[in-house]
């Protein structure tokens, strides 16, 4: 069995070709919010895979029907009313042409949104449209298993983890910008822990991917450490492969 590239090595990227860094993690481990910072700070474009699996649930939530009756196919065919729309540093999502954040972000797509995300068909589609709207961009793709399947060779794979209670409180202090009582953390690290159980399949980290526990770290470190590593990574003096040079 061939072994991993650790981590610390850097890849050869071919010269001209754009970087990709896939940032993975379990829910609410900051995958999005580092991801956006990395991607503003490196000027790259960030692309939110999640989003998408959010605003497919949103629109077959649309429909109305109990989410027990879901088909796959019934799932895959309210793909054609997703978009994601170019903004100059990020997608947006869209549903039936039209911006729906607040939707996407409810507790009810939340609680859905795995269902959905276990879907094979769905899952290819969203990796597809992944790759769509990476292709001749530098970026920083987050999500599940981008590291994995989406861009097996991403040029940086950070896979982040964080304690359960640490990220219950960081979600209630985005979702009500307040401190969240004992009780209510108590309650969403139930809600994040049993996500993390539906979503374990997806959740996988690249052998070759930096782990990265942010329990202790503050956000801005956090970006600057992803930041760090990816300048180390790009912007070497042998940044050509040897067949660029023939
Ligand atoms: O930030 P958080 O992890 O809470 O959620 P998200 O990134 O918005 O993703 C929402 C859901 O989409 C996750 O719970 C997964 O079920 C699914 N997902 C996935 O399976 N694969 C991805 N690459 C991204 C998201």
């Amino acid at each position: 069995m061939s072994s991993p590239t650790p981590p610390s090595v850097p890849r050869i990227r071919p010269r001209g070709r754009p970087v990709v860094i896939a940032i993975d993690g379990p829910a609410a481990s900051g995958k999005s919010s580092t991801a956006k910072w990395v991607a503003q700070s490196l000027r790259y474009r960030h692309v939110d895979s999640g989003s998408l699996y959010r605003a497919v649930t949103a629109a077959r939530e649309r429909l109305g029907d109990s989410p027990e009756s879901w088909t796959e196919p019934s799932v895959l065919a309210v793909t054609s009313t997703v978009s994601l729309q170019p903004t100059d540093h990020s997608f947006i999502p869209l549903l039936d042409g039209e911006l729906a954040e607040a939707e996407i972000r409810g507790s009810k797509v939340t609680r859905e949104v795995s269902r959905v995300a276990r879907m094979p068909t769905v899952r290819n589609w969203v990796n597809e449209e992944v790759r769509r709207v990476a292709r001749g961009h530098d970026v920083v793709v987050d999500g599940r298993d981008i590291g994995t399947v989406v861009f097996p060779d991403a040029d940086l794979k950070v896979f982040l983890v964080a304690d359960p209670w640490e990220r219950a409180k960081r979600r209630l202090v985005q979702r009500y910008s307040r401190k969240p009582s004992d009780a209510e953390i108590a309650e969403e690290t139930e809600r994040l822990v049993q996500r993390d159980s539906k979503d374990a399949t997806q959740t996988v980290q690249a052998r070759d991917a930096v782990l990265i526990d942010t329990t202790y770290l503050t956000q801005t470190e956090q970006v600057d450490r992803i930041v760090a590593l990816a300048r180390a990574v790009t912007a070497r003096p042998g940044d050509t492969s040897p067949v660029d040079d023939q």
